[in-house]
């Protein structure tokens, strides 16, 4: 199976961990397991003694119970069984898309996102319609041009909310209209939602599955909870067909996820209030002082994000992203994602939910490095 090269990871894993102001992250700043107990309130003495004691099986091959369970909460009309534990959201996707797209099918995805929306239905053989998100929107989705895009043999729409990387939210009136359209060709909805839940006016985000039964919604423990080292994510849907499906590729990509992780995620997902009230308190503060730093300089500009922890910097220099992120990481140490990676040149992708001082350093280095830029060019806009 061909496929296309994943232009963010390839990025990340070459430059991430020669970063000195690492503010490309996308996970909102990740937690050890200490500070985790301590938050949740739990006995991590006790948790490694009943671990400790376990023989290291597979575990529930369709889950751990308790994680599930959590899992489900965070929807308003599913149950547990409605949960299929996978290898993160990365395994999520790659395991429903495996399971709902066949070669030839028609599917509609969007542009800017997360290249395996796009890239995994193309490689197995789909025929991919994209509906381009543009700044002057809001990069919210043109339903017009959606739905001009829709045809009767559509099986599905692949969208991500909120978005990485613009932090743009659909509405659930939004949501409504495309299932709205959805329903005509009888075609799924499939959304990545694993940023949902960091919403910057604390309003409730709804899902896709809570709203239409053909919803698919993938997710996971890295980003909103912090806890991207257990690698657990979910595959949330209600279609029974589909279910079936994805639970019989399962058998031959997963078998089950680690019983340590999912035990792990339980403890997280009891309360999952306590980890979302840290991580969005750490969020709103974050894009305060990001939104402060873009309004004082003059040649960047940004659609200020509604959710997640991404933000899109669009700038006015005569410098292509890749080559202006490799000097300022080479020149400063802050380190940024280049926006040609979702196909959005002349800008670089900011994940503004880490350690507030590293957010403020890398920023200041910034602006340093745009006057550097500047001078260099003794011009002041593109
Ligand atoms: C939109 C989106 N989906 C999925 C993933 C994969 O996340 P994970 O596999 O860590 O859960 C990412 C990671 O950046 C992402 O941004």
């Amino acid at each position: 199976m061909k496929i296309k090269p994943f232009l963010v990871e390839e990025w990340m894993n070459a430059y991430e961990t020669q970063a000195t102001y690492n503010i490309a992250e996308t996970c909102a700043d990740s937690i050890s397991l200490e500070e985790l107990f301590t938050l949740c309130e739990e006995d991590l003495e006790a948790f490694w003694k009943s671990i400790s004691s376990k023989r290291l099986t597979y575990g529930d091959i369709h889950g751990y119970p308790s994680f599930r369970e959590g899992a489900s909460s965070l929807y308003r009309t599913l149950s547990p069984e409605q949960i299929i534990p996978t290898h993160g959201a990365a395994g999520a996707n790659h395991l429903a898309i495996s399971a709902l797209v066949n070669p030839n099918d028609h599917i509609i995805s969007v542009m800017p996102t997360y290249q395996q929306l796009y890239s995994i239905p193309e490689s197995i053989g789909a025929e991919v319609d994209i509906l381009k998100l543009t700044k002057e929107d809001g990069y919210q989705p043109d339903l017009k041009k959606l739905e001009s895009l829709l045809r009767k043999d559509t099986r599905a729409i692949i969208l991500n909310n909120p978005n990485n990387p613009t932090g743009a939210l659909m509405s659930k009136e939004t949501l409504l209209r495309i299932v709205a359209l959805a329903e005509k060709s009888d075609a799924f909805v499939f959304v990545d939602e694993v940023y949902r839940h960091l919403v910057h006016d604390d309003t409730y985000s709804e899902s896709i599955v809570d709203l239409y039964d053909k919803g698919v919604s993938t997710s996971s423990m890295s980003k909103v909870f912090s806890l991207a080292g257990i690698r657990l994510g979910w595959i949330a849907v209600k279609d029974e067909e589909l279910k079936a499906k994805i639970l019989s590729h399962r058998d031959y990509n997963t078998i089950s996820c680690g019983m340590i992780d999912e035990r792990i995620g339980a403890v997280a997902l009891k309360d999952p209030q306590k980890l979302l009230k840290r991580n969005r308190d750490l969020v709103k503060e974050n894009l305060s002082i990001l939104t402060e730093w873009v309004e004082k300089e003059p040649l960047i500009t940004f659609v200020r994000p509604q959710a997640g922890t991404t933000a899109l910097l669009h700038y006015d220099l005569p410098i292509p992203s890749r080559e202006f992120c490799l000097r300022l990481l080479d020149e400063t140490g802050a380190f940024l994602t280049p926006g040609d990676c979702f196909g959005e040149e002349h800008s670089l992708r900011i994940g503004y939910a880490s350690d507030t001082e590293v957010l403020r350093k890398g920023l200041e280095a910034m602006s340093g490095f745009i006057k550097k830029l500047q001078n260099e060019q003794g011009n002041p806009g593109r």
